[in-house]
């Protein structure tokens, strides 16, 4: 029986830009996992998940069309995640054989809310890394990396990967995404094998070390939101905004950029700017793409921060899901914070950053 786990994850910055190849964003790896256990199977396999088990297809409507949001259906990504291993295993002459492959999770709660804390990404992850021990192929995180990436881009068409290096290299990481387009134009004649032993263009993924005063922490408003959602509605709006748009990006770049070399500078006054730069230009977008990132709620949960001293924001596509607070633990009072929240009905989440794992080589 091979069993992996992989963790959840927060954006800190660079939302919605980071969707564009090579713009950056900031994550973290949250001490919150799910785990998948492979063992051989005699007749039938099954893929069984403690929280997936009644989960229905949910699906909206864009200009007419019917739109399914793929996050919502995780099965697909463990069944992406294993024809992606598969393919490479045939690929290299590996037998393969009959499992069953089992699910739990704790990036959801015990009813089957999601905070949003990335756990399609993270059951991507954890079943790559299972199914890959579970063939004995020797693959780098790198490799491991890139299989997962071409998982889920054959669910999740919009996404940036960021979710899925966060749950792959664990800790505080700096991300840049890689170029779509040409990952599927690849697709169609290298062989993955070799596919996942190339650079590919724009995407890189770095270790941050936090200052250690740094404080994190985790509001979530109660309101799940569809990020694929959210983020196809700003796709589908971005040309409509003149010059908005390209302008958006490189501020966000820009500041991204400075909040990366303020967790080199150790500046924890630096980094705290950042974030509420960053709030400040994802309102802008909001402003005009018409999407609402930051509902009430989250407002209400990043202003009781503010008045403490600390910096926060929306976490991720917004619209709901969790909202995340730095600040400096010297300083702050962050009971004063959550006494705040509960007055508002926001819950504090009981998250730390998950420390990151060893990664050899390249990264
Ligand atoms: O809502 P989350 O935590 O899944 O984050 C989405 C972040 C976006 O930049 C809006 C989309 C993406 O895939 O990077
Ligand atoms: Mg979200």
């Amino acid at each position: 029986m091979i069993e992996m786990r992989a963790p959840g994850k927060l954006y800190i910055a660079g939302e919605y830009a980071v969707v564009e190849t090579g713009r950056p964003a900031v994550l973290v790896a949250v001490d919150r996992f799910i785990t998948v256990r492979v063992g051989p199977a005699v007749g039938e396999g099954h893929i069984r998940s403690d929280q997936f088990a009644n989960l229905p297809l949910v699906w909206h409507r864009r200009d007419g069309d019917l739109v399914i949001d793929y996050e919502e259906t995780p099965y697909s990504f463990v069944l992406a995640a294993i024809r992606t291993v598969e393919e490479l295993g045939r690929a290299v002459r590996v037998p393969l054989s009959l499992f069953d492959l089992d699910i739990t999770s704790e990036l959801d709660d015990a009813s089957g809310r999601k905070f949003g804390l990335g756990s399609s990404a993270a059951v991507t992850v954890a079943t790559v890394r299972a199914l890959a021990a579970f063939y004995g192929l020797p693959l780098t995180e790198m490799e491991l990396f890139k299989l997962a990436l071409i998982a889920s881009d054959e669910v999740q068409r919009s996404g940036s990967g960021g979710d899925i290096a966060a749950s792959m290299f664990g800790g505080w990481i700096a991300y840049t995404s890689f170029d779509r387009g040409w990952l599927r134009e690849q697709r169609f004649d290298v062989p993955i094998r070799d596919l996942i032993s190339m650079d590919w263009p724009g995407l890189s993924v770095r270790p941050l070390t936090p200052p250690w005063e740094l404080g994190l922490l985790v509001g979530w408003t109660g309101t799940p939101a569809s990020t694929s959602r959210l983020v196809g509605d700003v796709q589908a709006r971005k040309g409509l905004q003149g010059t908005h748009y390209t302008e958006f990006l490189s501020r966000s770049e820009h500041c991204v950029e400075g909040l990366v070399g303020a967790f080199s500078a150790g500046d924890t006054a630096g980094i705290l700017t950042r974030i509420t730069e960053n709030r400040r230009l994802l309102n802008q977008l909001s402003e005009h793409t018409g999407i609402v990132i930051e509902t009430p709620q989250l407002t209400r949960l990043v202003e009781a921060a503010v008045r403490a001293g600390a910096a926060a924001k929306s976490s991720g596509a917004g619209g709901g899901d969790c909202g995340i607070v730095l600040c400096d633990r010297g300083s702050t009072d962050l009971e004063e914070i959550e006494l705040a929240w509960a007055a508002e009905g926001i819950r504090p989440l009981d998250l730390h950053a998950q420390p990151s794992r060893e990664v050899p080589g390249e990264r």
